[in-house]
């Protein structure tokens, strides 16, 4: 399948994927190698479980291409992206690669280290990752740029402040630059998921409600992308819930949230 058929089937020929390793990377891995992408570009830090997901991907018919590296080395990341955006014209780019940290178990409030590490994956590999491939998109006039992001962004929690503040620069960049770069043929998204299940959830403390699977929250994310959908958000109640507590008076939406059992 070349670049033109994989257009017109809504199958991205070939998918970049950063933080391939974890949950929902894994994932949507595995999902864009089962829908009949060609060619998957596959980063992680953890050459082991990059492994593990490249065989998984060339059990499935995918070319794989791997790349171990830190996104924080932000010059490193750059120069990848922008090499392989010339070799490999990767159709569809999906900065997933993220991390969380939460105020403790006594509430004893975030490390500013912890604070500068997360943002630095978190908010600025996210934005060096756009700059890394859009020049060679540009140059196309065409592709597709995913952004994850998170249901926090809509209302920070008590409980993990910089991650809901990183997801909500996310969300705002992304959103302004799909409109920038819409008449250039380059769309861009935003993910905006509730919880689902990865190592990440998994350590963050708080209720979970309307936890979901990777493999299910990886394919509905491959068909909101499929349709250009601006912002692919969900579960729909969660997603409602959130929206909800984002217009509605901070000082009511933190009474709520307490009750829900947050910044308890
Ligand atoms: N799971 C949820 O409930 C949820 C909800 C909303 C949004 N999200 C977002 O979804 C994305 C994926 O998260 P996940 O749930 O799949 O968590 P995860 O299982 O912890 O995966 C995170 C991925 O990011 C990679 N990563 C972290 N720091 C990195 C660094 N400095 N350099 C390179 N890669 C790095 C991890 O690699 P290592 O394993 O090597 O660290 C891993 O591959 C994140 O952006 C997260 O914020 C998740």
């Amino acid at each position: 399948m070349n670049n033109t058929n994989g257009r017109q089937s809504g199958i991205p020929d070939c998918v970049l994927i950063t933080g391939a390793t974890g949950g929902i990377g894994k994932a949507l891995a595995r999902e864009y190698a089962q829908a009949g992408s060609r060619t998957l570009i596959l980063q992680g830090r953890d050459s082991r479980r990059l492994q593990e997901v490249e065989s998984i991907c060339t059990g499935l018919g995918a070319r794989v291409v791997t790349q171990l590296l830190d996104v924080r080395d932000l010059n490193a990341l750059t120069a990848w992206l922008e090499d392989i955006s010339h070799r490999e014209h990767p159709d569809l780019v999906i900065a997933n690669a993220g991390v969380n940290i939460n105020t403790g178990a006594e509430q004893q409030g975030e490390s500013w280290d912890d604070v500068l590490r997360l943002l630095d994956v978190n908010v600025r590999a996210v934005f060096a990752t756009v700059h890394g491939v859009l020049p060679a998109m540009r140059a196309r006039g065409h592709g597709q740029i995913a952004l994850v992001s998170s249901l926090a962004a809509w209302r920070g929690l008590p409980e993990t402040p910089s991650y809901s503040a990183s997801k909500a620069a996310v969300k705002v960049y992304g959103e302004a630059m799909r409109d920038g770069l819409a008449r250039e043929g380059v769309r861009v998204n935003v993910i905006m998921p509730g919880y689902v299940e990865s190592q990440m959830c998994f350590d963050m403390p708080g209720p979970k409600p309307f936890l979901w699977s990777a493999a299910k929250a990886s394919r509905v994310i491959r068909q909101g992308l499929r349709s250009n959908k601006a912002r692919i958000s969900f579960p729909f109640p969660l997603n409602l819930g959130t929206f909800l507590l984002a217009v509605i008076h901070p000082a009511v939406s933190g009474w709520f949230l307490r009750r829900m059992g947050y910044g308890a």
